[in-house]
């Protein structure tokens, strides 16, 4: 019986992982960079982790299941709300502000199509502990330079929630979360019918204008007149740090983003080609949560790049690895091996028949695979103390003494 993967998930080949690694280890030195250390939480965790916030409704999204303990549990959907239940319960009394990394699978019932899975994997960030605008530019630079570290075109797109919480300020949580995820899904016409449902119509106009400003700081200008009493000064100290460092971006006060923890600055990544519709690479923004958690309240920012999808557009290819292998003559096996082990340990890739091949097939099968060198190890020559070495690019080979074999790959 032929057994599928589950939908929604895949098979990554060595050309792929190779692919891959390269890309996470450009992710893993930026980070590094700026002084962030890798953390890791469980693959699970207790459900309401991830429901306090955003009610019930989730778990339609999420793969929540019961233990055999007839707990609660979900697979990850996300790292933040993990993240911040590891800093209440092991780091709050670390000294602030505390940077973390982490590279990690992730889990969500999604419909599968290009770019979206049911199981893919998050390189993020999250600085904990500040509430200056210092902090939120700091992730999107930081972001922005894995993204430009990796060749990739992107937009840069900022906003606000706290605009809209403020407009909103009246209005009861339930219905402003729905009002939200209305926003979210760029729903105007359904936004407009619940309002009045609600017998909210006077917020209709407002909100309408003001998601439908997206530019350069001007904006702000714009969003003062829709919104006189909030204080723009920390969303002005941004965007004035952001052209400093020259960090391209325009302002867009439609995104709210998805998950309902958001309080103040949002942002997103779009891939300029190669993606189709699933083309967000990177979410963030900065959030309260700790509370929900049983800690103080600490002010927090952060963001996710989508690691399948920026592997998906990325063109860089791993170096290929030079391997030598070491082939033998009929029953010169253990002697091979003793050979393989030996380069093995100055640090080179040595393959070694498993197979018991003669040794034509052995060689052929070293081209198959790109070999670059093969050793023969063959009887007659060895009785000497000496091996052949076969530059199979070149197509020339030499006898070299065993002991010296070595210092001809070392010219490498
Ligand atoms: P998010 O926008 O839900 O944010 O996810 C971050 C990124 O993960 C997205 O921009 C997208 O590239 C990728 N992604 C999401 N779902 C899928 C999927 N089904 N298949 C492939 N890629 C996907 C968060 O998760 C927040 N925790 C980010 C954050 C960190 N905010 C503050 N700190």
């Amino acid at each position: 019986m032929k057994i599928e993967r589950p939908r929604g998930t895949r098979d990554f080949l060595p050309d792929e992982m190779e692919k891959r690694r390269v890309i996470e280890r450009i992710m893993r030195e930026t980070a590094e960079s700026y002084g962030y250390r890798e953390i890791n939480t469980p693959t699970f965790e207790h459900l309401n982790l991830f429901t306090i916030k955003s009610g019930e409704e989730i778990v339609q999204e999420i793969y929540a299941f019961k233990d055999k303990g007839g707990r609660d549990l979900a697979l990850r959907p996300e790292l933040t709300a993990p993240v911040m239940r590891m800093f209440v319960n092991e780091c709050s009394v670390m000294p602030r502000p505390l940077r973390f990394y982490y590279f990690s699978n992730c889990f969500r019932y999604e419909n599968p199509q290009k770019g979206r899975y049911r199981e893919f994997w998050q390189f993020g960030v999250e600085l904990i502990g500040s509430d200056s605008y210092l902090a939120d530019l700091e992730v999107i630079v930081l972001a922005c330079n894995i993204m430009k570290n990796l060749n990739l075109n992107f937009t840069l797109n900022i906003g606000h929630v706290g605009l809209l919480r403020k407009l909103l300020q009246d209005v009861d949580e339930a219905r402003y979360y729905k009002i939200m995820r209305m926003i979210d899904k760029n729903d105007i016409e359904g936004l407009e019918k619940y309002l009045s449902s609600e017998r909210l119509e006077g917020y209709f106009d407002p909100i309408k204008d003001l998601i439908g400003l997206k530019g350069g700081t001007e904006v702000i200008n714009s969003a003062k007149e829709i919104i006189p009493d909030f204080d723009f000064s920390y969303l002005e100290n941004l965007c004035k740090g952001l052209e400093k460092l020259e960090i391209e971006y325009n302002l867009d006060f439609s995104i709210v983003r998805g998950l309902d923890y958001y309080t103040g600055v949002v942002f997103e990544a779009f891939a300029k080609k190669g993606l189709g519709a699933q083309n967000q690479i990177c979410g963030g923004g900065s959030y309260r949560l700790t509370h929900l958690f049983g800690g103080g309240d600490v002010p927090s920012t952060g963001f996710a790049l989508g690691f399948d999808r920026i592997a998906e557009i990325c063109k860089m290819k791993a170096d290929a690895a030079k391997s030598i292998l070491v082939a033998y003559t009929a029953g010169m096996e253990l002697e091979a091996l003793k050979i393989s082990e030996r380069l093995r340990k100055s640090g080179k890739t040595v393959l070694s028949d498993v197979m018991e091949r003669s040794l034509k097939k052995q060689l052929s099968f070293a081209n198959t695979v790109g070999a670059k060198y093969a050793v023969i190890v063959a009887e007659n020559e060895f009785k000497d103390g000496k091996v052949i070495l076969r530059d199979l690019e070149e197509g020339e080979q030499i006898i070299v003494n065993i002991g010296d074999l070595l210092k001809y790959f070392d010219k490498e």
